[in-house]
């Protein structure tokens, strides 16, 4: 498990930005999983930019081969902010997390390979 709050890539710091990578039982796949920014930071494409700044990391780096992500099915927002990196949906998860007034939510399973990154 790796947990990226603070990281460098290049001359560039992140901060402010979590995530948080799982690694599955499968060789060489990934889950992100926890990400969010300092509410205070949102919405000026620095989650799109961390988010890419770390596949990067991963793929290069590491030399992953596959990632994959799974927000709500609801989150548009990070839906978006996935897709802009180049993740694509692959399937809707029916009652993939219980929310806090416990009911069950869908999720979205998105999945980026190596050459995919934008
Ligand atoms: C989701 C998150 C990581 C995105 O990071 P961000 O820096 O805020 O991303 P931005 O809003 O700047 O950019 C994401 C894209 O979503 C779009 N967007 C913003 N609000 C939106 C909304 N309500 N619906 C659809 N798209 C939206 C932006 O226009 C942008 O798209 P564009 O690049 O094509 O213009 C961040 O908002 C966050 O931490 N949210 C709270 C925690 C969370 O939901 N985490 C995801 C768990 S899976």
């Amino acid at each position: 498990m790796l947990n990226f709050s603070r990281f460098k890539v290049g001359t560039r710091l992140y901060s402010g930005f979590g995530a948080l990578i799982v690694l599955l039982p499968k060789p060489d796949h990934l889950l992100l999983d926890n990400i969010a920014v300092r509410p205070d930071r949102q919405g000026r494409g620095l989650g799109p930019d961390a988010i890419r700044a770390v596949a990067r990391y991963l793929f290069d780096v590491l030399g992953h081969h596959r990632i994959t992500i799974d927000p709500s099915a609801a989150n548009d927002r990070a839906i978006r902010a996935y897709e802009r990196v180049g993740f694509r949906p692959i399937g809707r998860m029916r009652g993939y997390e219980r929310g806090p007034d416990g009911t069950w939510h869908d999720g979205l399973l998105m999945d980026l390979l190596r050459d995919e990154l934008r």
